[in-house]
């Protein structure tokens, strides 16, 4: 061994090839969605048509792919956490079809195209998000349980998730919340529910589909949590310093509707250290996995450095 090359022990673990673990997922998770969802050819063809619009019209797929990451450093196996990582992504993208009805933050364009209830309508729109959501406990609904998670835990998981307590809270909290005075204790009750609950269910659900221990379990739902945080208030300064074409939705909403957000309480920059501040609570839950949670690690530190 030269005196240049460090010993092998000391070597840094090869860098994680994150733009390749999410080009594959990504196209794993499609592929399922795609076998799971009733085609456009059956009836009703309209609702079939507006699911799979927004269902394919371009997400990020950050929370599937934080349900297979999950999975991978608990060493489960991919096609079991499969179902449960396009069940999330069934509910999220209800939750933001319904979040850009004219009823609530009245949105023109998502995912770089016309929203939901611009090409189908408002009924449409409302029934489409609904049997997105169905959809999701139809997909867990064929995840058999593990020794440590049964069958009613992962329904459970996924119901309180979304249910009047988590997202749905945030949401209202969010409506409630326009053009008045907010307190960062009130937004980080929102951000807590409307986003960071969905994203700490994923890590969760895919320790689960592995079977994980309850440290595991433990440590998954702390990095969850705080990557969630992290998400809405990198969402909340995106929103003011990206353009509409790189977000592939409209730029500048929150000011326009005087939502309550990170920059304008405490400022961009506070913001940013923020959210830096959250990232790395959430790389220190990681210490249990010994390294072994690479591909969270990544997706982490990519989440805070998106820009869009
Ligand atoms: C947008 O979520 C809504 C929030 C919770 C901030 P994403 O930024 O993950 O949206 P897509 O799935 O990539 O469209
Ligand atoms: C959306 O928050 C949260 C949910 C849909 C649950 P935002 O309203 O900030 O999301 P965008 O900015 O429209 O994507
Ligand atoms: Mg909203
Ligand atoms: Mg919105
Ligand atoms: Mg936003």
């Amino acid at each position: 061994m030269s005196a240049k090359t460090p010993h092998p022990s000391r070597r840094r673990p090869p860098a994680f090839d994150l733009p390749q673990f999410l080009e594959t997922r990504t196209a794993t998770v499609n592929a399922a969605l795609d076998r799971f969802l009733p085609c456009t050819t059956m009836k009703p063809k309209t609702i079939h048509k507006a699911m799979r619009y927004s269902l394919f019209a371009g997400g990020k797929r950050m929370r599937p792919a934080l349900v297979l990451a999950a999975a991978a450093a608990c060493g489960g196996r991919e096609s079991d956490a499969l179902p449960l990582a396009c069940a999330v992504e069934c509910i999220h993208t209800y939750s933001l079809v319904h979040d850009d009805l004219p009823a609530m933050d009245n949105d023109d364009y998502r995912r770089g195209k016309l929203t939901n209830h611009k090409v189908f309508g408002e009924g449409i729109a409302i029934l489409a998000g609904d049997a997105l959501l169905t959809q999701a406990f139809e997909l867990a609904a064929q995840c058999k349980g593990w020794q440590r998670y049964s069958h009613r835990q992962i329904i459970l998981e996924i119901a309180r998730a979304s249910g009047s307590l988590q997202l749905i809270a945030g949401q209202v909290a969010d409506l409630e919340g326009e053009g008045k005075k907010t307190s960062a204790a009130q937004l980080k009750y929102i951000h807590e529910r409307k986003t960071s609950a969905l994203l700490c269910c994923s890590a969760r659900l895919g320790g689960m589909s592995a079977n994980c221990s309850a440290a595991q379990l433990k440590a998954l739902t702390d990095f969850g949590y705080h990557v969630g945080l992290a998400f809405q208030v990198i969402d909340d300064i995106l929103d003011v310093t990206q353009t509409s074409e790189q977000l592939g939705k409209t730029a500048g909403k929150d000011t326009q509707a005087q939502k309550a957000t990170y920059p304008s309480i405490v400022g961009l920059e506070k913001s940013r250290k923020i959210a830096t501040d959250l990232t790395n609570k959430a790389f220190a839950a990681l210490k249990v996995f010994k390294g072994r949670a690479v591909a969270l690690e990544a997706l982490a530190e990519f989440l805070l450095k998106r820009d869009r």
